[in-house]
């Protein structure tokens, strides 16, 4: 373990994609899967992170300890596959495919997220999933070890795979993609690159992209819009006004403020609705008795 990148007391506010977050008691880095099993078998309960993109992390800090899978970010081309490590980010490895002549990533150009969290949560964007184009997944457990799972038997649904009902983390994922003219590729990235940027908010405004899941059916952006929510704040936070799922950090806000305000939407829509919006962005932390209260109501999943 003693070779084992190793934090104490670091300060996560920067890594995040809000700019939210207090001190981590103790983060592991590991370099590799086999770095990974080392951690993992010495605290199998530790909370897996990878580029903090999607995830609240708590600004009164985190008492615990936490592994970053960041470094995990092995990339291997073989014809048209691809195999990469659970840290390696969204848009490099978009780029990469694209410039080796494979499609079937070009949705996560605009994704700030790495593999490990988008084949947990099935990322998907513009009518393309990653599970689309995934040809098997290598997880860790306690009991198993290192085991490898086909697309079919991750159990990938929207923003769902097998991992959210057992205790399976994603160290890295084989893709399978198609031969496509680079220019072609090119063209549907910048389309995908432009739609984000007249749909969402860009990164230099903090946030952690959609705040909610949708719901069977619906669009939570409709949903939240049809509440008024639009331009509603707390602290140093509010709801983004081009788009109502999404909220923005834009004033040293907190995770108290992200949290009462996601408590305000969420009560909106069950009001007007009678719908319990699920949160998509995660939340790490237990020091403040009124975050933990919020997150009863708000993670009852
Ligand atoms: N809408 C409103 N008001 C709003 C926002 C949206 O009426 O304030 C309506 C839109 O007009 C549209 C519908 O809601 O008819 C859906 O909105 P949008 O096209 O923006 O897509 P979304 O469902 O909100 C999803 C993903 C995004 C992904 C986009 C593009 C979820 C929760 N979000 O957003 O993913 O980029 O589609 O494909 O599924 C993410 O998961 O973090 C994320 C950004």
């Amino acid at each position: 373990m003693h070779r084992i990148e190793k934090k104490e007391n670091f300060c996560i506010k920067n890594m995040t994609s809000f700019k939210i977050g207090g001190d981590i008691a103790k983060i592991y880095f590991p370099k590799n899967e086999i770095e990974c099993a080392e951690v993992l078998e010495r605290n199998p309960n530790i909370r897996v992170f990878g580029n903090w993109s999607n995830t609240l992390v708590s600004s009164y800090g985190f008492d615990g300890e936490v592994m970053s899978t960041s470094k995990v970010d092995n990339i291997i081309i073989e014809d048209t596959r691809i195999i990469a490590g659970a840290g390696v980010k969204g848009p490099m490895l978009s780029k990469i495919a694209m410039e080796n002549g494979l499609s079937g990533l070009e949705f996560m150009i605009g994704f700030p997220g790495s593999i490990g969290g988008e084949v947990y949560m099935n990322a998907s964007a513009h009518g393309q999933a990653i599970s689309d184009v995934i040809e098997s997944v290598t997880l860790y457990s306690e009991d198993e070890g290192f085991f490898r799972l086909s697309k079919e038997e991750m159990q990938f649904e929207y923003r769902k795979s097998i991992c959210h009902n057992n205790p399976y983390i994603v160290l890295g994922a084989e893709f399978n993609l198609k031969k496509k003219p680079i220019d072609e590729i090119k063209a549907k990235m910048e389309e995908n690159l432009s739609f984000r940027k007249s749909h969402q908010p860009m990164m230099t405004l903090g946030n952690a992209g959609s705040i909610f899941k949708n719901p069977q059916g619906d669009s939570a952006g409709r949903l939240l819009d049809s509440c008024q929510v639009k331009g509603m704040r707390i602290g140093g936070v509010k709801v983004w006004e081009n788009h109502a799922n999404f909220i923005v950090h834009d004033n040293n806000g907190t995770s108290l403020d992200v949290l009462e305000l996601m408590l305000q939407m969420y009560t909106k829509v069950y009001e007007k609705y009678n719908i319990k919006l699920e949160p998509e962005v995660r939340f790490l932390g237990h020091n403040n008795l009124r975050e933990v209260e919020i997150c009863k109501t708000l993670y009852q999943k």
